[in-house]
């Protein structure tokens, strides 16, 4: 099996918005983000996924790009963006770019043009229809961000169609002009010296709305072996698509070496668990360890060599999961410290979120009025109509709106958590004079220390990256597992819940690797596990130690 630099490394993502500010404009840079890459370099990341740092209108906060070749000036110019990458590079971190290739801005040039009549060259970038049946929409498909998927363009009578915002026009990737200008696009990135792309809603690309087709479309794969070959194919880059629909049959589709399309895919059956079946994120439901142990456990299992998973618990559309599920009160340093243990001592490429590795938590609103993110405000409006009450819409958007991550990161106790020395975009969360950087940094014990240690560990040892998985059959809020490599064997024990917990096993201790309380243990029979306690040991490999007398004896 090829080892690649992207299995290895852990990546840090960053919503730049939200990072640093270097201006004084309340939003976060490009400038900002340099004069933190030591900082992230004493982490030690290999690699940063950037959130869109192009031209944009910012309807979706720039996922929305109006022009893929230059930089939104509220972040900086080109040039901040070839220095960023060249002093990233010297400390030995890539630059992911996001790829938002679904959809363009309407306010992009080629959607501009597209509007001007069906004549038009760039026309068929996009996916128009007339009228359905009735002389409204063509279907009724919808949009991530509420109401119908097509909009009405009046000059010419007919729909677009749009997944996401009616600022966001799906391109139209039949189109073999708009994929070769998407290729040109990537390939005058991969010339700057950057280390990957992640996929924005990828496995849209191939839909056919007019037959109602929105994910995993007839000519998906086929697109992205043509990416590939024409893009990253020749070059040793990390490439990851976000697929809100992948199984783990789907993932191997994409991740398999064998098959040239990307490195690894972002799978999002573990988060989608505290919903109700059937319906959408924002009705509520209680997390269930039991079923987050086993949908994680066959991603594990069943990807094997055929394919590579990303894991991450955060990412900014996500909320802050030590609010999620861990215990934001009694326990925020515990289950944070937990919730990073479990992550990175899986078997795939773990993803940081900024602010993560500081324990940053949600922050609740009592407003519609202070939210900021598109997708919360429109579901806000939709629901109200529809009847519900707005006090259950806003505890939906309390316990899963966007905004919670996209809150500034706090640097320091100083004014604005040392984000910005002006008015910052979006206010912090008010917890910020005690959860920030330089506190963390200054606690031997905090988080940042976990996570700078599990870092350190996964490049110390093979381990943590290719070994083997395998459950434990442990108290249902027990979440244990085996890693094994070579000769080696850990031994993980998380207890996932505010209540103590009983562990059992045979298993001899070796070494203690880490963990999140201490006390000295050096027995595995009949252990009680403290709340949030997580625990990794080198254990006797009794199964190598057999096998090979078992040779021995031969
Ligand atoms: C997924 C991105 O992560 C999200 O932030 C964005 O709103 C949609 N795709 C549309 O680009």
């Amino acid at each position: 099996m090829t080892k690649n630099w992207w299995q290895e490394v852990v990546v840090y993502q960053i919503y730049p918005r939200s990072f640093k500010d270097s201006n004084g404009d309340g939003i976060g840079d490009i400038q900002g983000i340099i004069e933190k890459l030591d900082y992230l370099q004493k982490l030690g990341i290999g690699a940063i996924w950037l959130s869109p740092v192009y031209q944009s209108p910012n309807d979706d906060n720039g996922y929305d790009i109006s022009d893929y070749q230059a930089i939104m000036q509220e972040f900086g110019e080109m040039a901040d963006m070839e220095i960023f990458i060249s002093e990233a590079n010297k400390r030995d971190i890539r630059i992911v770019m996001d790829l938002v290739v679904n959809h363009t801005s309407d306010e992009h040039n080629w959607f501009i043009e597209a509007k001007k009549g069906r004549d038009n060259p760039y026309r068929d970038y996009y996916v128009w229809s007339d009228p359905g049946v009735d002389g409204g929409v063509p279907n009724n498909l919808t949009s991530t961000f509420s109401g119908p998927a097509w909009e009405l363009d009046e000059a010419s009578g007919q729909y677009y169609f749009h997944l996401f915002s009616k600022k966001q026009p799906d391109l139209n990737w039949e189109n073999p002009q708009v994929r070769q200008a998407v290729y040109d696009m990537m390939n005058f990135w991969i010339a700057k010296g950057i280390g990957g792309f992640r996929m924005d809603v990828i496995d849209l690309i191939g839909k056919v709305p007019l037959e109602g087709i929105t994910g995993n479309g007839p000519k998906l794969h086929q697109y992205l072996q043509e990416m590939n070959q024409k893009t990253f194919g020749a070059y040793d880059l990390l490439t990851v698509g976000e697929t809100w629909g992948a199984t783990p049959e789907l993932a191997k589709l994409y991740s398999d070496p064998k098959r040239n399309e990307l490195s690894m895919v972002f799978q999002f059956e573990h988060v989608s668990l505290d919903q109700q079946p059937g319906k959408d994120k924002w009705d509520l439901y209680p997390l269930d360890v039991g079923e987050l142990k086993k949908v994680l456990t066959k991603w594990q299992v069943k990807l094997g060599n055929d394919g590579w998973n990303s894991l991450f618990w955060n990412n900014h559309d996500l909320p802050r999961i030590i609010s999620r599920w861990g215990n934001d009160q009694e326990y925020r340093e515990e289950s944070g410290k937990l919730l990073a243990i479990l992550l990175h001592m899986m078997r795939g490429t773990p993803y940081i979120y900024q602010g993560e590795e500081i324990g940053m938590i949600n922050t609740p609103i009592n407003d519609i009025a202070e939210a900021e993110d598109i997708e919360s405000i429109n579901m806000y409006h939709e629901r109200l109509e529809a009847g519900f009450d707005s006090k259950d819409i806003l505890a939906s958007i309390n316990a899963k709106g966007r905004d919670n991550a996209r809150r500034p990161m706090a640097w320091d106790n100083s004014d604005q958590g040392g984000f910005t020395t002006g008015t910052p975009w979006l206010e912090l969360n008010e917890n910020y004079e005690t959860i920030n950087v330089a506190a963390a940094l200054a606690d031997p014990n905090s988080l940042f220390y976990t996570y700078q240690q599990l870092i350190q560990l996964r490049k110390e040892y093979p381990l943590m990256v290719w070994g083997e998985f395998e459950l434990l059959d442990t108290a249902e809020q027990v979440f244990s597992f085996y890693r094994t490599y070579q000769d080696q064997r850990w031994l993980i024990i998380t207890n996932f819940s505010n209540e103590e917990q009983v562990f059992s096993c045979e298993d001899k201790i070796e070494e203690l690797i880490i963990q999140n309380y201490r006390c000295p243990i050096n027995q595995l029979s009949n252990i009680k596990l403290r709340p949030w306690q997580a625990l990794v040991f080198k254990v006797k490999n009794e199964v190598a130690r057999l096998s090979s007398n078992e040779e021995k004896k031969l």
